[in-house]
C-alpha cells in the first residue's frame, strides 16, 4: 500500500479500536442512567465496545432506583469477531451476560461476519493482518450453531447477526435452524440499502440501523466525506417541520421501517433523540429523501479487507 494508505489503515483502525461508539471511562454509564431516566427500553451493547461492565453496573443501579424491573429494559450484545468457533460462542456470551449483571440477553448478534483467529482482538497494526481470517460460509453456518444453543440454553431470548449483507444472510438460511432476528447495519438516507431492505423483508427479518446520525463522532480523512447532518436537504426538513437534524434522520430510519440506535453521552441529546417519536414526516419528505442523490458508507471496515477486497466485493454490492 502507498503510505497514505496505509495511514489511513492505521487511522481507521485506531478509531474503530478507540470507537466512536466506545465512550470514554464514566460516561457511558451515566449515559445508560440518562437514557433509563428519560425512557429508553433498548440498549445496545456489545463486548468489542469495552465498556460492558460499566453499562452493567449502572443498568443494576438505575433500575434499583427507578424501582424497575430486568424484564422492562431489553438488552442486546454481540459476539466478537474472535470468537466465532462454535466452542468459543457459549463463552464469550457467558462473558458478557456476567459484564452485564444480568441472567439473560433480549438479543445477541454475530458482530461481524468476517473472523479473527482465536486471541486477536483487533488487527490495529499491518503485522495483525495474518491473523485476519475473512469471511467462510461454512464458519459462519458453525458460528451460527453455536448462537442457537445459546437460545436453547436461555441465554439468550433471540439471536441475530450484524454487517451481514443479504448474500451472506441467504448463505446463514441455507442452514439456520432459527432465522435471524435482526441485521443490524449502518443505514441512513446516504446508504439505504433497498436490495438488503427487501431481501429482510421477505425473510421476516427486521433491519435495525446504526449510524443513523452519520456516526457524526467519528474521523474525518477529508473534504469529501459528506456530512449527513449538515446536508441542505435534511436542513430544510427539520426547519420545515420544526425538529433538529438529527431528529429528522432518526424520523427517517422509523419511517423507512426501521428501529434506530442513536448513540450519545448527552443528556440533552439522548432526550431529544427520543423525543423523534413526536417528529411526523410527511410522504413528500419520504420521497425528497429517497432521491437526496448521494451514496456514503461512513464505516466501510476497511481494516477487515483481505488483499484484493474492494469496498464493493466486500460488501456484496449493497448500498
Ligand atoms: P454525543 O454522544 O456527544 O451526543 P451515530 O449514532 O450515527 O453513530 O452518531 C453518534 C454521534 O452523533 C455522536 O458523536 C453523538 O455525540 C452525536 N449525536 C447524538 N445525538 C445527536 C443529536 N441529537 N444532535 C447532534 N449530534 C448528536
Amino acid at each position: 500500500p502507498s503510505v497514505e494508505e496505509s495511514k489511513r489503515y492505521i487511522k481507521t483502525a485506531e478509531s474503530c479500536y478507540r470507537g466512536t461508539w466506545q465512550s470514554k471511562p464514566g460516561e457511558v454509564g451515566d449515559a445508560v442512567k440518562a437514557a433509563i431516566r428519560a425512557g429508553y427500553k433498548h440498549i445496545d451493547c456489545a463486548h468489542f465496545y469495552g465498556n460492558e461492565a460499566e453499562v452493567g453496573q449502572a443498568l443494576t443501579e438505575i433500575l434499583n432506583e427507578l424501582g424497575m424491573n430486568r424484564e422492562d429494559v431489553f438488552i442486546t450484545s454481540k459476539l466478537w469477531c474472535n470468537s466465532h468457533a462454535r466452542e468459543d460462542v457459549i463463552a464469550a456470551c457467558q462473558t458478557t451476560v456476567k459484564n452485564l449483571q444480568v441472567e439473560y440477553l433480549d438479543l445477541y448478534l454475530i458482530h461481524c461476519p468476517y473472523s479473527f483467529a482465536k486471541g486477536m482482538v483487533f488487527p490495529r497494526k499491518p503485522e495483525h493482518r495474518k491473523d485476519i481470517l475473512g469471511y467462510d460460509k461454512r464458519r459462519m453456518s458453525e458460528t451460527w450453531k453455536g448462537m442457537e444453543e445459546l437460545v436453547h440454553k436461555g441465554l439468550c431470548k433471540a439471536i441475530g447477526v450484524s454487517n451481514f449483507s443479504s448474500t451472506k444472510v441467504a448463505a446463514l438460511l441455507e442452514t439456520a435452524e432459527i432465522v435471524p432476528a435482526t441485521d443490524q447495519v449502518e443505514l441512513h438516507p446516504f446508504l439505504p440499502q433497498p436490495g438488503l431492505k427487501k431481501f429482510c423483508e421477505e425473510n421476516g427479518i427486521i433491519i435495525t440501523a446504526f449510524s443513523s446520525l452519520g456516526s457524526a463522532g467519528r474521523p474525518r480523512y477529508g473534504e469529501a466525506d459528506p456530512v449527513l447532518m449538515d446536508e441542505p436537504l435534511i436542513k430544510e426538513i427539520a426547519a420545515k417541520r420544526n425538529c433538529s437534524p438529527a431528529q429528522v434522520l432518526l424520523a427517517w430510519g422509523v419511517n423507512y421501517g426501521c428501529p434506530v440506535l442513536p448513540k450519545s453521552v448527552n443528556e440533552g441529546r439522548i432526550k431529544q433523540n427520543l423525543e423523534t417519536y413526536n417528529v411526523k414526516l410527511e410522504k413528500k419528505d419520504m420521497t425528497a429523501l429517497a432521491n437526496i442523490g448521494k451514496k456514503f458508507r461512513y464505516l466501510p471496515m476497511e481494516v477487515f479487507y483481505l488483499d484484493g477486497d474492494t469496498q464493493e466485493s466486500f460488501w456484496d454490492g449493497e448500498q
